[in-house]
């Protein structure tokens, strides 16, 4: 299994990516492959609504998101780990989430099927300052649907509240463990076992 790792957060080695790396650990830990990508070292645009892709089934933006199409295509299991700003997420987080219309438009406007055959599984690991009930509820929408245009399905994730300060985190070792345990479960239990939560609005 192939793991595309995407860290969304702008703030190098913040509590996002503390908390992503101790799930690569457990991932490396199961032998699994891995591949990270810090979204903020890269340049790319939003979705410029051009709606070339209902035609030619692909985006016409040539730009560090080229690659991660067929990073993300060629991958089983796509990570993002993403702090809420505003009750949402990172702005580089929505244009890599948008530049998904590409596929959405492959998907159901030209009746295509995943180019190599996959159903790549999506989960989401994010935190937030604040205690908000409905602190993750627009990410996971957002992202469920994300997942589906790429041929893909949400299996669910982990999500931290009360955690603010750059490293904060690291004050909570309980939650890095089971960001760890989780990166080994999925190497060696089945998809229903993985110790996530499901919850649309978790
Ligand atoms: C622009 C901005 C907006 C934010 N909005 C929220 C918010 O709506 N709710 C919340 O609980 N935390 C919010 N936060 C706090 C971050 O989620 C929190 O500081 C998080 O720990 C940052 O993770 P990082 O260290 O990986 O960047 C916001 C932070 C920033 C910088």
């Amino acid at each position: 299994m192939k793991i595309f790792a995407i860290h969304g957060s702008p703030r190098d080695k913040g509590n996002t990516e503390i908390l992503l790396d101790a799930f690569l650990e457990g991932v490396a830990e199961g032998g699994g492959e891995f591949e990270k990508i810090k979204l903020y070292e890269l340049k790319f645009s939003p979705c410029i609504a051009c709606g070339e892709c209902d035609h030619l089934g692909e985006c016409v933006l040539k730009d560090d998101m080229t690659l991660l199409y067929e990073k993300y295509l060629t991958s089983d299991l796509l990570v993002v780990a993403t702090p809420i700003f505003f009750y949402s997420h990172p702005a580089m987080v929505q244009a890599f989430f948008e530049r998904f219309q590409a596929f959405w438009a492959k998907k159901y406007k030209l009746n295509h099927s995943h180019p190599y055959g996959k159903n790549p599984k999506g989960i989401l690991l994010s935190l937030g300052a604040t205690k908000g009930k409905k602190l993750f509820e627009a990410l996971v929408r957002t992202f469920k649907y994300v997942m589906d245009a790429g041929w893909g399905t949400y299996s669910g994730g982990l999500f931290f509240r009360g955690i603010d300060k750059r490293g904060e985190i690291l004050d909570y070792p309980e939650y890095l463990e089971k960001a760890k345990t989780l990166g080994k479960e999925i190497f060696s239990l089945p998809e229903d076992k993985w110790s996530l939560v499901r919850d649309l609005s978790p």
